[in-house]
């Protein structure tokens, strides 16, 4: 039998949109790996913008400067949900430098210019490649791939993210407080929902997962049983274990299923 290659907007995509420290990244890159689809780690290339202007001396206030910057980005990043090295700027490694709490913040501002969001649209778009493609982000599903036939919008109560971005820093040694992070992800929050461009919120047509107290296989779980639902190419990759839904069983209670149960049927 010969298969003739699909078009590109035929290759399957998993759109996984929430706010920072809510786990889509770990949530993403675990689905790509069970796949073995594509990962676009969207926020990077805004982190990258944000590092790229500060090494160039350009103003995170001066948009179209920031624009032509992100649409001449010299930047490159492995898709392989393999690999959480080798993100590189003008030829070095900006692995680490992009991951600070400086570069989230530079992030955000220049994530809120619309001119500089379009320039990264195509490169983003390029990353759908087969067999599949896991896209993390705040607006895959809105903006970017509109037409994935499964979009996640997943969330957090904001302590619980600051906590866990609080331990990843720890393991990191970067010492940061708990309330200052709380304070500065709130902040973060607000930018990035009251922004006029792709602001982050769930899309009509997105699942709603609710992770706070959940674990997070629990979570890769649902949204690996979400994408065998909407792409038939993943029911073949999973164990029949797998998808025998019985949350309620879970945890020794019938009478108490899990929150992202309950959010994901409301
Ligand atoms: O997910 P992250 O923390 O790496 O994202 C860094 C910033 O970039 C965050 O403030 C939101 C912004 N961002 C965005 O506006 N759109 C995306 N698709 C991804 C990230």
């Amino acid at each position: 039998m010969t298969t003739t290659p699909r078009v590109q907007a035929e290759v399957p995509v998993i759109a996984i949109d929430g706010p920072g420290g809510s786990g889509k990244g770990t949530v993403a890159r675990a689905v790509a790996r069970r796949l073995g689809w594509h990962l676009l780690d969207s926020g990077a290339l805004y982190r990258l913008v944000g590092v790229a202007a500060g090494l160039m001396g350009i103003s995170l206030d001066d948009g179209p400067g920031l624009a032509r910057l992100a649409s001449g980005l010299d930047a490159s990043f492995d898709s392989s949900a393999d690999s959480e090295r080798g993100i590189l700027l003008a030829g070095r490694d900006a692995t680490d430098q992009i991951r600070s709490e400086a570069a989230g913040e530079a992030a955000s501002r220049v994530a809120a210019i619309p001119a500089v969001r379009a320039a990264l649209v195509a490169r983003q778009r390029g990353f759908r490649k087969e067999p599949g493609l896991v896209a993390d982000g705040r607006d895959m599903g809105s903006t970017i791939f509109p037409d994935a036939a499964l979009k996640v919008f997943l969330t957090a109560d904001v302590e619980e993210r600051a906590r866990r971005r609080h331990n990843q820093l720890k393991q990191k040694g970067i010492d940061v407080s708990l309330a200052a992070l709380s304070k500065d992800m709130a902040a973060r929050d607000r930018r990035d929902a009251e922004r006029t461009v792709a602001p982050l919120r769930a899309c009509p047509d997105a699942r709603i997962l609710d992770s706070t107290g959940i674990v997070v296989d629990e979570v890769v779980l649902q949204v690996l049983r979400w994408a065998a639902e909407a792409y038939p190419e993943v029911a073949y990759r999973m164990p029949v274990t797998e998808f025998v839904p019985e949350p309620f069983s879970r945890g020794g209670s019938s009478m108490c299923p899990p929150r992202w149960w309950l959010s994901a049927r409301a």
